[in-house]
């Protein structure tokens, strides 16, 4: 066996002190960005909270793949998802907590399609929705239907009606949209929905865990969850707002009959026999009792006091660019999420990038999304970068 060189790809004939390994990792991982410096505006995932990450520490060896194993991490599962699905308007609910919204979307589609039952599947939802439904659609065989967006970037209702055919298996809208945290006409679509037989799936992954609580503060946001019938699924993130480490999604379903139509019997597993429905096999209990933690330990009202400070900065920081000349909204916030273009983006965006800030430029705007780590300071000095930039150009 070869010894490993420098560039570290060869498997190593003998192994390093964990000093010297843990000395090296630092090293090799100097160039990250790290959500604690207050450079990283453009991501929805962020520092993890303290609690979540010591649950993740003290559990690291559970894994919900075999539940019969860890009846007990298996329980707080169920009641992690039962929270979840109590503060989107349901009593009871089924699911998991999954590896993000990617599989939530998927495990969505999947449920769909397998009820629906039609030769050549259809799925319709927005131009503003997820790549993951791009994958979704490629791997279940799915065809995509996009539906146009209307001048608020909004999904329009009657283009997604006009897309119904026999072969629909269901509708997705969006409660936090990616690029611009847009909440789409939800109540629309499930009337829509029930109007025509089929599935509402609501992609919720960012707004999940901000909605709940901005309405609770007064916001004006349309109503997105199970409390609209025509609603069947909704992907809701831990790991994004939730402040749970990756990875941490959720997809809870309105009934258990989502779950059957996607769950395959695992015969061979130490624990037993079980019917499993999630994508990934062997899979972090840690995580799932990480997102138990949090919402014990936050609750509504800390959740609240999080997402009104990131309310809060949004709107400041969008007054404050909208006092910059070059620069424009793309539309008023919705959520916590906020978006701008400028004269010559693309420089802007590399030498913003340049100074280190951890942002990227796509369909023509800048997305800075307000996380929890994200601070006023953090954004005033961005302020000033992006000021100084465009005065130079
Ligand atoms: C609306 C929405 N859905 C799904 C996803 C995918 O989530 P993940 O990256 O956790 O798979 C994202 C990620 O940003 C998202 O914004």
């Amino acid at each position: 066996m070869r010894e490993t060189t420098a560039g570290g790809g060869v498997f190593p004939a003998r192994g390093s002190d964990e000093e010297d390994v843990l000395k090296e990792l630092e090293e090799k991982t100097g160039g990250d960005l790290t959500f604690d410096s207050g450079k990283i505006l453009g991501s929805m995932c962020t520092h993890p909270h303290p609690l979540a990450v010591k649950v993740v520490q003290r559990y690291i060896d559970r894994n919900l793949g075999d539940p019969g194993l860890h009846v007990g991490s298996q329980g707080v599962e169920r009641e992690a998802v039962d929270m979840l699905a109590s503060l989107l308007g349901l009593e009871k609910g089924y699911g998991h907590i999954v590896s993000g919204g990617t599989e939530a979307n998927i495990l969505a589609v999947r449920a769909f399609r397998n009820l629906a039952d039609v030769e050549k599947p259809e799925l319709i939802l927005p131009e503003s929705a997820h790549f993951s439904f791009i994958k979704a659609g490629e791997m279940l065989g799915v065809k995509l239907a996009w539906a146009r967006l209307r001048d608020d970037y909004s999904v329009d209702v009657k283009d997604v009606e006009s897309k119904i055919t026999d072969n629909t298996i269901g509708i997705v809208g969006i409660a936090g949209t990616t690029g611009l945290g847009v909440v789409d006409d939800i109540p629309a679509l499930s009337d829509l929905a029930m109007d025509y037989g089929l599935p509402l799936h609501v992609d919720a992954a960012f707004g999940g865990f901000v909605i709940p609580f901005a309405k609770a503060l007064g916001y004006d946001i349309p109503d997105f969850d199970f409390r609209l019938k025509g609603v069947k699924s909704i992907t809701i993130d831990p790991h994004k707002m939730g402040m749970v480490p990756i990875p941490a999604g959720g997809i809870i379903f309105r009934e258990r009959k989502y779950l059957e139509a996607i769950s395959v019997l695992a015969p061979y597993l130490a624990g037993g026999k079980i019917w499993q429905a999630t994508i990934t096999g062997t899979r972090p209990g840690a995580n799932a009792l990480a997102v138990w933690a949090m919402i014990k330990h936050l609750g509504f009202e800390g959740y609240m006091e999080i997402v009104r400070n990131a309310m809060e900065l949004s709107r400041w920081f969008a007054g404050e660019l909208k006092k910059i000349p070059g620069v424009y909204l793309v539309r008023e916030p919705v959520l916590n999420i906020v978006s701008f273009g400028a004269k010559e983006l693309e420089k802007v965006e590399e030498e913003l990038k340049k100074r280190g800030w951890g942002i990227s430029a796509h369909r023509g705007y800048i997305r800075i999304v307000m996380m929890p780590h994200v601070r006023r300071e953090h954004l005033e000095e961005f302020l000033g970068d992006l000021r100084g930039i465009l005065k130079g150009l």
